[in-house]
């Protein structure tokens, strides 16, 4: 037990990743989370045990089955908890893509001929396109663009674009590239204030952080799992009394007892049933470094979140602090270490070299990053960036160590 700790314990951390353990995986600084997480062992355990015990049609009276179901809505249950959110305001569906195209056809009834929705240049496609395919039904949709010297979305930019018909704004709360945290309160009330409802992606935010739904007064907010150390799953939560009035994309029930959905066919069974293995995760971070057991599993999180934010600061201190003395390499966004402003997300180019080679190289190196667009061209032209080498971009979360970042800073310091 670790009771005083005031820091991330990042051994135990690592400890509880058996990719950390596995020699064939251990020594690749791994620096594409954004794109997707490593799992804990608590959660392949429990993909293994249903796959292996229960993997039958659940919800039927034979144990098995009802072993099965019960491992579903226990993992319902839990991330509700975490989220700190009732368990009937979310879906689970395979992607926040997808999660995010079912809620524009869901809500398509809620639109007249000429309403407006609000998309930013700075998000990544999955909340931009599918509210754009809406332009198709004579839906006006207006471009909230990013200042291209900054790389920041500016209120009073989203301010100029207001008027009595506009109806949603579609926003990141961190872009997967600029990674600065946009101030969705601010929005929220700005929106609220003019009848408008607002879409908030968070998934390149719920690695670092857990969000404050109820308090930012978010009327949906989306998120990937399996990028927040969970399966290939992805959260979207409503506001209860406008999921209520969402369509019905699921099957017709005969039974009123079933809810419908907005999700055809719900999620994948044995990815829902493996989930509460993240919360587990949580937990076991909770218990190893703090002691009180008398506060929710959402504080609990938070608890765990304010030790990952100064390991996080650290790691980007580290990281931003070479890349700032190289003349060579531009920035994206805030250059800035600080948690507060930004994520550990850092997105640069360099001058005279390709993206792509660099992360060819890194990749023979024993280091895991990447290049491109990251699908979200829309802000690389923005910022006037080429989008087919596009930018390195190199994303961290807690149990990455500084060992990991002094490897890839050696390495950058040789290649760029
Ligand atoms: C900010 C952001 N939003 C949305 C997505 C799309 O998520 P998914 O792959 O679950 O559709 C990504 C994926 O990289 C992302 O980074």
């Amino acid at each position: 037990m670790n009771n005083m700790s005031k820091n991330l314990d990042i051994e135990f951390v690592r400890n509880k990743f058996p990719v950390f353990r596995n020699p064939k995986t251990k020594d690749l600084a791994f620096f594409e989370n954004a794109g997707g997480t490593y799992v804990p062992d608590s959660l392949i355990n429990k993909l293994n045990k249903f796959m292996t015990e229960t993997k039958v049609q659940p919800y039927g009276d034979f144990s098995s089955s009802i072993e099965a179901g019960n491992e579903m809505d226990n993992s319902i249950n839990k991330i509700a908890e975490l989220l700190n959110i009732e368990k009937d305001e979310f879906i689970i569906g395979p992607s926040t893509t997808m999660n995010m195209f079912l809620l524009s056809r869901a809500i398509k009834h809620w639109l007249n001929k000429g309403d407006e929705i609000i998309v930013t240049n700075q998000d990544h496609e999955a909340n931009i396109g599918a509210w754009r395919k809406l332009a198709d039904e004579e839906i006006i949709v207006k471009e909230w663009s990013l200042n291209k010297d900054s790389a920041e979305l500016e209120i009073d930019e989203l301010k100029s674009l207001i008027n009595e018909n506009t109806k949603f704004i579609c926003v990141c709360h961190t872009s997967n590239i600029v990674a600065s945290i946009n101030n969705l309160k601010e929005i929220v009330d700005l929106a609220h204030k003019n009848n408008i409802k607002v879409v908030g992606d968070g998934v390149a935010y719920m690695a670092h952080d857990l969000v404050d739904l109820k308090e930012i007064d978010l009327d949906f907010y989306g998120f990937s799992l399996y990028k927040t150390f969970g399966p290939h799953l992805a959260l979207l939560y409503g506001k209860k009394e406008l999921l209520e009035k969402t369509k019905n994309l699921n099957h017709e029930f005969l039974s009123k007892e079933i809810p419908l959905t907005l999700n055809p066919g719900g999620p994948n069974h044995e990815e829902l049933a493996c989930l509460s293995g993240l919360t587990d995760y949580y937990e076991e971070l909770y218990n190893h470094h703090f002691s009180d057991q008398t506060i929710s599993l959402h504080e609990k999180g938070k608890a765990i979140f304010k030790l990952v934010y100064s390991h996080e600061e650290q790691l980007m201190e580290k990281l931003l602090s070479f890349l700032k003395s190289k003349n060579n390499v531009k920035l994206i966004g805030k250059s800035t270490h600080l948690r507060s402003e930004r994520m550990p997300t850092v997105s640069f180019t360099v001058n005279n070299k390709s993206s792509l080679f660099i992360a060819q190289e890194a990749g023979k190196n024993g280091i895991g990053i990447r290049n491109g667009d990251f699908y979200a061209w829309r802000c690389l032209k923005g910022l006037g960036i080429d989008t087919n080498d596009g930018v390195i971009r190199i994303s961290m979360v807690h149990y990455n160590s500084m060992e990991e970042v002094e490897k890839l800073i050696k390495f950058l310091e040789i290649n760029i």
